[in-house]
């Protein structure tokens, strides 16, 4: 099935979903981020037992959510994108089998957020991931304040996320963020190598044991004051220096 900017694939009974951009770097917009998330759905109710997410071209996984498009919003617009947002990274949370974010390039700000919320991350030794937002005025707005923390561990999240830092592949791999780092030109069929062998083991018990995990950080308090967060910084002399910085191509200055 294909949407304009998004394809899902099916290799037997493992669901392959592209997010195609390549010109943008695979930047979500909103009829990305729709597809996206009509692709997910559509993952589960094909009953896939591994559902992997990469971008298209060679450069990005997914480059973040679209700056041109949020430059503007206003704080009710900025809270809906927001809510839009959370409902991906959700439901690629919550979907119920295996998934594997293939980042081949960059992944930042709402992208290092997708790949976040799949099970499973691996990388080429070029990929670059980052919350990145703070030099755009604002926070991270897709779960990235609660998920970062939990997988590199407090300090190093702060830093990341204070600094606007882009870890190099072996670095993430360090601080626990990519599980395997190959080759740029082996990614694809390690990638692919990795689902197939998800997909040989049982699926009840693969679904039971990815509940079981999610049940020690259910708690939604966090997520939701990300959300309310992130929309209230748009509007602020900071947000919308930050992103008119990124569309001129200059130096943000702030206040
Ligand atoms: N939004 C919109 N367009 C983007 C984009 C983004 N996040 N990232 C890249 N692009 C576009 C560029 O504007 C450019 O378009 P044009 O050719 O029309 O000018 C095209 O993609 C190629 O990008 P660059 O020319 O910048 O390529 P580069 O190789 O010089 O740099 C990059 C690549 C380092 C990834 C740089 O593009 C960059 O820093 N992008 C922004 C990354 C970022 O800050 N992402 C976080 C967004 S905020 C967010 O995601 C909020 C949230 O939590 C929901």
């Amino acid at each position: 099935m294909s949407w304009e900017t998004v394809d899902l694939e099916w290799s037997t009974d493992i669901a392959t979903v592209t997010v195609d951009r390549p010109d943008a770097l695979n930047a979500l917009n909103v009829e990305t981020l729709e597809a996206l998330g009509e692709a997910v759905a559509e993952a589960e109710a094909g009953d896939a037992r591994v559902l992997v997410l990469r971008g298209a071209g060679e450069q990005a996984f997914i480059a973040g959510a679209d700056i041109k498009y949020m430059k503007d919003l206003s704080t009710e617009e900025a809270q809906a994108w927001g809510e839009l947002g959370h409902s991906v990274t959700d439901a690629l949370e919550q979907f119920p089998a295996p998934t594997v974010a293939v980042v081949d390039g960059y992944a930042f700000g709402g992208g290092c957020e997708m790949a976040m919320a799949c099970d499973l991350r691996i990388a080429s030794e070029s990929a670059l991931i980052g919350n990145t937002e703070i030099d755009l005025g604002i926070i991270p707005g897709w779960g990235g304040t609660q998920r970062l923390p939990r997988l590199v561990g407090e300090e190093t999240a702060k830093r990341m996320i204070y600094l606007g830092q882009r870890l190099d592949a072996e670095t993430a791999e360090d601080e626990g963020l990519f599980g395997e780092v190959v080759p740029d030109e082996e990614i694809d069929d390690r990638a692919a190598e990795l689902a197939a062998e998800i997909a040989t083991k049982p699926a009840f018990a693969l679904r039971a044991a990815k509940q079981a995990i999610a049940q020690g950080y259910s708690d939604p308090a966090g997520l939701d004051y990300e959300k309310r967060t992130f929309a209230g910084l748009f509007g602020t002399p900071d947000q919308r220096e930050g992103m008119t910085a990124f569309v001129e191509d200059r130096e943000a200055d702030f206040e």
